[in-house]
């Protein structure tokens, strides 16, 4: 594949299929992947420069704060993969200090990877970008021409707490199978703290989070032939002590039938729509989930106000 060409490995994400799947269980769930179409992607972009929300801004200080430590753990001349990478903004901070010779973002949105591949050209010459568009939980085979490198996984964000935890167990396993012997899986884990900080960082006081939730309905209206009256859903986000995780949901505020691809969907009033779960974890139950999927923490870093995690894997 030459440099720089988005290489396509997945099939299409056969969003009506899935939906109906979903919207027809008894508690009616929508994956968390049909967030990200161009408006979702922008509004997440927006959700990440809330004043509410500290996950973005904190894992930024770490990475800059860090940076000269990290690049201490990394051989020179690495291939940096990582997972989820719609822009390389979070990656550029490392790239200024690790010794990093090629970069192959991995993400869903093909048009992203193009852009980012075309920045990448004129802003970082010295490294050799592998795009590929691919849904980083399938298994992904690297470009030869990186083979031979030191690999560094890179999976920022915290993403890793929107799976559950065999999933997020199965993805890390997959992960260290990709990378292969040697290599190291930097990540991003957001921490526990009280639901007075989670709330609103998933609730905030512009309803740019309720857009984000509710604009899930709207690409169903346009891709699935659905006939969601947005209007009468609400955005909800909720604490779950016990499963230490905030669950997004869309609640309906009547009782109606919505039609989905021909399908005809009950609502009771109040029912939801669960939509996304965001885990939070203590460094030690983190730790515990990397080691069932066969790494080791190297060294962690936090904040000053113990928010947010950057953990180096072996
Ligand atoms: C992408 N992911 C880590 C975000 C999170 O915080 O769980 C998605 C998000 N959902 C609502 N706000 C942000």
């Amino acid at each position: 594949m030459p440099e720089g060409t988005v290489a396509l490995v997945s099939p299409r994400v056969d969003l009506v299929s899935e939906a109906l799947a979903g919207l027809s269980a008894a508690r009616k769930t929508l994956p968390p992947k049909f967030f990200y179409d161009e408006a979702g992607c922008a509004l997440f972009g927006a959700i990440t420069r809330l004043a509410e929300y500290y996950p973005t801004r904190t894992e930024l200080a770490i990475l800059r704060d860090c940076a000269p430590d990290i690049a201490a753990h990394v051989a020179p001349g690495a291939a940096m993969v990582e997972y989820g990478a719609s822009d390389e903004g979070k990656a550029a901070i490392l790239f200024g200090v690790l010794d990093v010779d090629a970069y192959v973002p991995i993400d869903i949105a093909h048009g992203a990877l193009t852009a980012l591949a075309n920045r990448m050209r004129w802003s970082h010459r010295a490294i050799t970008v592998y795009p590929i568009a691919a849904d980083f939980l399938a298994p992904v085979r690297l470009p030869a021409a990186i083979r031979a490198m030191p690999k560094l996984g890179f999976f920022p964000g915290s993403t890793i707490g929107n799976f559950d935890h065999e999933a997020a167990i199965g993805f890390l396993a997959m992960a260290r199978v990709t990378l292969g012997q040697g290599a190291s899986l930097l990540i991003g884990v957001d921490l526990e703290k009280s639901p007075d900080i989670l709330i609103p960082a998933y609730d905030d006081a512009k309803g740019i989070t309720a857009a984000f939730n509710l604009n899930i309905l709207t690409r169903l209206n346009r891709e699935a032939d659905a006939d969601f009256d947005l209007a009468s859903f609400k955005h909800r986000a909720d604490w779950n002590d016990d499963r230490k995780r905030i669950e997004m949901h869309l609640e309906s505020r009547i009782a109606q039938t919505v039609h989905v691809a021909g399908r005809r969907i009950r609502f009771n009033a109040g029912e939801t729509i669960h939509t996304e779960n965001s885990h939070k974890f203590s460094v030690p139950h983190f730790a515990s989930l990397a080691r069932r999927a066969g790494w080791t923490i190297e060294t962690t870093w936090t904040d000053a106000e113990q928010l947010f995690s950057v953990h180096l894997l072996r």
